[in-house]
């Protein structure tokens, strides 16, 4: 199982890792803000050593020029395929150094220091890698775990509500994944003020989880499925706000595809009653998402061009109740326009 670090002194166990990894040269890849906020957090340690490549912060920049870029990098301070890549930064760093390290010479070593909560307990565990491509996400890719993931909520003290908001909504559907006791914990969470004292020993409970489905199906041809929960609605929620301009948080657009997923699971025996405390909380900690029932049948063709479908039908991960996951469930074009319906009018 990949080796996950979690850390309450990130230079220190920095230093031990790479003690223990054999390479010849070292580099280390942060975004503008990761490189400015996170990086003093290794200050003493081996990281020092590293050469720095630092590339733009966002998704904008999650592109083939960036990745040449790091290429490029690497080329220049001498890297050899004994060379090691730290990746220090959100979602978009560690997939982007992920993708970079698992290509060059066909492959070095790389560690993801994940910076945001989102990066915690998703992207940088689990070994899916890539950039955006012709205008999609992730449409250029590979699976490859890192060598090792520390995780230290250290890096989050630094980071705004909406980012740790829209990380935590990974975390519920974590929690719906696993089952009524994580799920109970998570709705009773204080999101508006995070407990620094409880959230490391949240953030490993997920992380575990989601390792626990990684291990048994890693390249995503069945369990792994399980992890989409949530991502059919929305993603289309995401395009839809894109195509406005209007970029949301994707754990936003995940908890209100939670609520879509969860009214469209009660037709599989999910439990009302649970469905509705779920809608409940996210209705209170994210609001609301801004569309009218003119916006149904772009959000269904979103939903039935998601790379994840076949031939128009879309393939939903649904659950029969908290922890039990039914995959590759259809419903009908109608019944996706009640739960539409049920987002917007409860
Ligand atoms: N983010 C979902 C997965 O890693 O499969």
């Amino acid at each position: 199982m990949q080796q996950i670090i979690y850390s309450r002194n990130v230079a220190a166990d920095l230093t031990q890792l790479l003690g223990g990894l054999h390479y010849d040269r070292l580099f280390l890849l942060t975004d503008e803000n990761t490189h400015r906020l996170c990086r003093p957090l290794l200050k003493g340690s081996l990281a020092e050593q590293a050469e720095s490549i630092v590339i733009g912060a966002t998704d904008e920049n999650k592109t083939p020029e960036t990745l040449m870029a790091v290429w490029q990098a690497l080329c220049n301070g001498g890297a050899t395929r004994h060379s090691l890549l730290i990746c220090l930064g959100g979602g978009m760093v560690t997939d982007l150094g992920g993708f970079a390290a698992a290509t060059f010479k066909r492959g070095i070593k790389f560690v993801n220091i994940p910076t945001t909560l989102l990066s915690m307990v998703d992207a940088a565990v689990g070994g899916k890698t890539g950039i955006n491509f012709n205008g999609l996400k992730n449409e250029i890719g590979a699976f490859r775990e890192a060598d090792a993931v520390i995780v230290s909520t250290d890096f989050l003290h630094t980071l705004d509500d909406l980012n740790m908001c829209s990380g935590y909504a990974e975390m519920l559907k974590h929690a719906l994944l696993d089952g009524d006791r994580m799920w109970a914990e998570h709705l009773n969470f204080d999101v508006y003020s995070f407990d620094f004292s409880l959230l490391p020993t949240l953030v490993k409970e997920s992380i575990v989880l989601k390792q626990r489905v990684v291990q048994e199906d890693p390249h995503e041809q069945g369990l792994r499925k399980a992890l989409n929960l949530g991502h059919t609605v929305g993603h289309a929620f995401e395009s839809l706000a894109l195509q406005r301009q209007n970029t949301v948080f994707h754990g936003y657009a995940v908890a209100w595809g939670l609520v879509c997923e969860l009214f469209l699971s009660t037709l599989f025996g999910f439990p009302v009653e649970k469905m509705r405390q779920t809608f409940a909380f996210i209705r209170e900690h994210y609001g609301r998402f801004n569309f009218t029932c003119d916006d149904y049948e772009t959000l269904y063709a979103y939903m039935q061009h998601d790379k994840k479908n076949m031939g128009g039908h879309i393939n939903f991960t649904l659950l029969e109740d908290v922890g039990r996951v039914k995959l590759d469930c259809r419903v009908s074009k109608e019944d996706v326009f009640a739960a539409f319906d049920f987002l917007r009018e409860g």
